[in-house]
């Protein structure tokens, strides 16, 4: 499967997915990969908010800038704007499948740390509820996943 659109998914789209998101545009960038990337929520409550204050400092701090991010809901449209869509963790995969509309839609999702290959969690945490701890790590798993994604995207689109 060549892919060329990924979107990565979360619940808010305030913290996880567009960190994901912002690393990945730089690190493909680098990597010289024409992949497009974007992100989306489950949920729509935080639906044209800029990313959490302290995801995007934590995400400056590591050279990221989320400063232009605007939070949006998941649309059933999506399945067809994008050729994979990662899930961060299984509570957004469920409900991404939920919402595909033919068997070949819900094939195209995945967790984001599972389909890149990224040793344990699986799951990307959801540092919202937590402290500023949490937010450097999210960084750190940013990284780690997208090192991995890019060497998949490598061998996918060949
Ligand atoms: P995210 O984090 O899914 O990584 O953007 C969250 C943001 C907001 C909420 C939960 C998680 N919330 O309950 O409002």
């Amino acid at each position: 499967m060549s892919v060329r659109r990924v979107l990565f998914v979360c619940l808010g789209n305030i913290c996880r997915s567009p960190l994901v998101e912002a690393v990945a545009r730089k690190r493909l960038a680098e990597a010289g990969l024409d992949v497009a990337v974007a992100s989306c929520g489950t949920g729509g409550w935080h639906a044209g908010e800029g990313a959490d204050p302290r995801m995007v400092a934590a995400a400056r701090a590591a050279g990221h800038d989320l400063s232009q991010h605007r939070a949006r809901q998941l649309h059933e449209r999506d399945f067809e704007d994008y050729d994979l869509l990662l899930a961060m963790d299984r509570d957004n995969l469920r409900e991404l499948r939920k919402l595909a509309a033919t068997p070949e839609q819900a094939e195209r999702t995945a967790l984001f740390l599972e389909w890149s290959g990224t040793a344990p969690p699986v799951e990307f945490p959801d540092p919202w509820h937590g402290d500023t701890a949490g937010f450097a790590a999210s960084v750190k798993l940013a990284e780690r996943g997208v090192a991995g994604l890019i060497e998949r995207l490598r061998d996918a689109n060949g």
